[in-house]
């Protein structure tokens, strides 16, 4: 529930602002109130007297209306907010927030503010997939926004790709994350998760079966207690949760960048099983069967992902949690884990066949730290995930 809470929307100009009028509906629903601030390309495609109608309020518009500076300076209607909400976040939009533009009522609010702020872009594939649009996005997570969207689909300009604005519920979903006081309010977290697929030519690729389940589940708990989640995650058979900032990558080496991009972090949690190898000098065209016999593959190591950020200096979370899954000596080779990776906390577990762990949806883990081990019963995946949030509500306290 949305109770009391205050959203300032900014509708960009975009054919997904027809969707805006429908998330109005369903903030105001759940008891939020709606400040709108319609762009002047946004009223090309929804009208004022709609959109004010919609959220019962008075829809701001111009940064030298004077009526309006004299009922609320654009100062003071940037900082009334619980959250500044832009949605649909065009390219345009972005790229104004990345480098600080304020030539407009819209990007004088949103540099003007001290409020949390969350984008939900919406833009043509192609504009999404820019080296510029995709620069801005990183600028935008590092200054602490939180993205919701865009999805995968057909899109009204007649492509196909990511690029369409977050269903209205999905965004509800991911303010009220947002917006839940809760023992992380305020925290930002980082989880990695999912597999990692390292490629041996452009079709083929090197693997491993995790789901993303468990590390899914964290972040959906971290979210829940109020902490700002990153996800960054490989290709994992379950989707994102809500209501966290979503990162896809492929490979270790883009795992390692997009966790180094959302650094600083008050914690990090690393959920993803990360292949060890990558195929060196993959191949950019297919390898095709020849009559000289089987190609041969060589390996290169992969980054360590975990040891790299508990090695960090200042940019080091405060608390760094790793996963050991283990088929053998769980709680020895978990314990020798945590000393050679230099992290916080192990979280160990034993994924011997038997179990049915890997790809299962429940989990017996034992709890490695400075202080020693703790061993959990056998639990739901999301109960380990609320338990694990628990602690780490609870470190980051201390
Ligand atoms: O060394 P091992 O793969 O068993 O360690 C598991 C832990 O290290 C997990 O937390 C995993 O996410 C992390 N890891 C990593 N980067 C790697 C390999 C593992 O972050 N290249």
């Amino acid at each position: 529930m949305l109770a009391g809470k205050h959203i300032l929307l900014i509708i960009g100009g975009g054919i997904a602002a027809f969707k805006a009028l429908d998330l109005i509906r369903r903030l105001r629903e759940r008891g939020a109130l709606v400040t709108p601030v319609l762009t002047r390309a946004g009223e090309e495609f929804v009208t004022p007297l709609s959109v004010s109608a919609l959220a019962g309020s008075k829809v701001y518009r111009d940064l030298f209306d004077l009526g309006d500076e004299a009922e609320m300076g654009h100062i003071q209607l940037s900082r009334v907010a619980d959250l500044v909400l832009v949605a649909p976040a065009t390219a345009d939009l972005m790229a104004k927030m990345a480098v600080g533009l304020a030539n407009d009522l819209a990007s004088t609010l949103l540099l003007a503010t001290d409020t949390p702020v969350m984008i939900a872009p919406a833009m043509n594939v192609r504009m999404w997939e820019h080296a510029a649009t995709q620069r801005n996005l990183a600028t935008l997570r590092q200054d602490g926004i939180s993205v919701v969207g865009p999805n995968e689909g057909d899109m009204a300009c007649g492509e196909y790709g990511p690029g369409r604005m977050a269903e209205p519920m999905e965004i509800v979903a991911a303010v009220e994350e947002r917006l839940v006081d809760g023992p992380l309010s305020g925290k930002r977290v980082l989880v990695t998760s999912g597999p990692t697929h390292e490629p041996i030519d452009p079709v083929r690729y090197i693997a491993n079966r995790s789901s993303g389940a468990q590390g899914k589940a964290i972040a959906a708990s971290l979210a829940a207690m109020g902490a700002q989640v990153t996800f960054v995650t490989g290709p994992a058979d379950t989707p994102p949760p809500a209501g966290v900032t979503v990162v896809r990558v492929q490979t270790a080496a883009q795992m390692l960048d997009a966790v180094t991009q959302s650094l600083p972090a008050d914690a990090a949690v690393f959920a993803a099983a990360v292949a060890d190898w990558r195929v060196e000098g993959a191949s950019d065209r297919k390898l095709k069967k020849t009559k000289d016999g089987l190609p041969s593959l060589s390996f290169a190591e992969n980054p360590d992902i975990l040891k790299t950020v508990s090695g960090m200096g200042a940019d080091r979370p405060k608390l760094v949690v790793g996963f050991a899954a283990e088929t053998d000596d769980v709680f020895a080779n978990a314990t020798a884990k945590r000393q050679r990776k230099g992290c916080d906390w192990i979280v160990a577990n034993d994924v011997s066949p038997e179990t049915e762990i890997m790809g299962g949806s429940e989990n017996a883990v034992t709890l490695i730290t400075a202080d020693g081990s703790e061993v959990w019963p056998r639990m739901d995946k999301t109960a380990v995930a609320r338990n694990l949030a628990a602690r780490i509500a609870d470190a980051l306290a201390q």
